[in-house]
């Protein structure tokens, strides 16, 4: 390694060896956090930080003061109900309508422990529906912690990378697995966690048609909720609306968390929402766990409440105000969030003009949309190495080799966390590392 990068090397080894970690690319998403933590301490350098997806704004005071009444009020007291408030669950249902143009009865609409929860009870339901049916399919790449929720419930799951089954393609992947019979559910982001693609509408009619002739339940993960930018959901009630596969199927769960499209991650609220079809579906081998045969009911009774017996009381009541000024039009949460995808703009031409390739770069025909996340890759560089190196020069990402990606080149890089005052920072860092490298290729 070069002896003058941008942050003492001799600090950076030491640091490594303190840390028991011979390879970056190797380390945790916790692990790197640490590790930069320490680096960026002993020598009083700042990393740009695009190591862990956290959300970089402020959250609403809409929603805070909401919260603050309703525990003036006394609901730190009691238990919330299981189903969630009933004001919340009204505005879920009119979110979904006027964001998502979906009709899904307030009954149906619950609150979890942020999607997280929700992805948890999800797996744990639908994969117990069908007794020949036990295994979920990621369409990856995805978001790591949902197959470990697979691992510790025991659930089997399989999963491929996308990159190269986009469009048409897509359909005589899914037959390949869906034609198996094993696949009770399908998982995806969209946008996509770490790739930031975004399925077109003809790969949600895919899958949802997929869902109807496999009955296999669709949980469509929303994390990222009206952050493609590209199309401007924000007007209550008129279109364009968020794309979802709920527009072809009835066989869907959709995960709409709070955390990045409402920076509202700290109080682990996320809306659930079932389709009505769905929640009233009986599967006789739901007996096998429960009591009966119903889906929702045992969803809601027999899953989310052994999990945490519901959802803490006060940030449903901030989360349920933040809708109702969404869905009134008064708030626009759409504007709120839309810094990450200009940072984006600027940060990602700063690679590419410095050797750096977008790896997951297009939609079909379409350039990928700026956001939350972008991939990145360098020629000649594996994503281990890669990640390595770029320590060194006061850089931190995670490998898309934990994300189910098969692009091992590649990293994720999360804009959230770097501030515009460190842009020229950012600039004179890849300036550098591509002056060190270029000779690679
Ligand atoms: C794709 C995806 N799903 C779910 C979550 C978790 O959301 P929550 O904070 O609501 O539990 C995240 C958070 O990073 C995510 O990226």
């Amino acid at each position: 390694m070069n002896k003058d990068t941008p942050i003492n090397a001799e600090i950076v080894n030491k640091k490594l060896a303190a840390n028991n970690i011979d390879s970056v690319g190797k380390a945790s998403i916790r692990e790197i956090k640490k590790l930069v933590d320490d680096i960026e301490k002993e020598s009083g350098e700042r990393f740009v930080r695009m190591e862990m997806g956290i959300p970089g704004l402020p959250a609403s005071e809409i929603g805070v003061n909401a919260e603050i009444e309703a525990l003036k009020n006394g609901v730190a007291s009691t238990y919330p109900d299981i189903q969630g408030i009933p004001k919340l669950k009204t505005e879920m249902s009119r979110f979904v309508k006027n964001f998502l143009n979906v009709e899904v009865a307030p009954e149906h609409c619950l609150p979890t422990v942020g999607s997280m929860q929700g992805g948890f009870a999800a797996f744990m339901t639908t994969t117990r529906m069908h007794k020949d049916k036990d295994t979920v399919l990621f369409i990856d790449p995805g978001f790591p912690v949902q197959k470990m929720q697979c691992q510790v419930l025991g659930i089997p799951y399989e999963t491929f990378d996308v990159y190269n089954y986009r469009g048409d393609k897509l359909e005589e992947k899914l037959e390949a697995y869906l034609s198996k019979g094993n696949i009770s559910t399908i998982i995806y982001s969209n946008p996509n966690n770490p790739s930031w693609i975004c399925f077109t509408d003809k790969e949600l009619q895919i899958i949802g048609k997929m869902a109807n002739k496999y009955d296999v339940v669709i949980i469509e993960d929303l994390a990222y909720i009206g952050m493609d930018f590209r199309k401007d959901i924000s007007k209550p009630g008129e279109p364009p609306y968020q794309d979802t596969v709920a527009q072809y199927t009835d066989n869907y769960i959709m995960l709409i968390s709070s955390s990045k499209s409402f920076s509202y991650a700290g109080q682990r609220v996320g809306m659930f929402i079932i389709a009505d079809a769905l929640y009233e579906k009986k599967c006789p081998d739901l007996k096998r766990f429960y009591n009966s045969e119903g889906f929702g009911h045992n969803l809601l009774f027999s899953t989310i409440y052994p999990l945490s017996a519901g959802t803490s009381h006060a940030p449903q009541y901030g989360l349920a105000a933040m809708l109702k000024a969404v869905n009134d039009g008064e708030y626009n949460f759409i504007e709120e969030v839309k810094e990450y995808g200009e940072k984006a703009k600027i940060m990602k031409k700063l690679f590419t003009d410095n050797g750096f390739e977008i790896v997951y770069d297009k939609d079909e025909d379409q350039p990928i949309a700026d956001g939350f996340y972008f991939t990145i890759s360098y020629p000649g560089l594996d994503g281990e190495e890669l990640i390595h190196k770029l320590v060194f020069y006061g850089i931190s990402a995670i490998s898309l080799d934990i994300t189910g990606s098969e692009r091992t080149e590649g990293l994720r890089a999360c804009v959230s966390l770097v501030s515009r005052n460190q842009f020229p920072d950012l600039e004179n860092r890849l300036i550098q590392f591509h002056k060190d490298h270029k000779n690679l290729k």
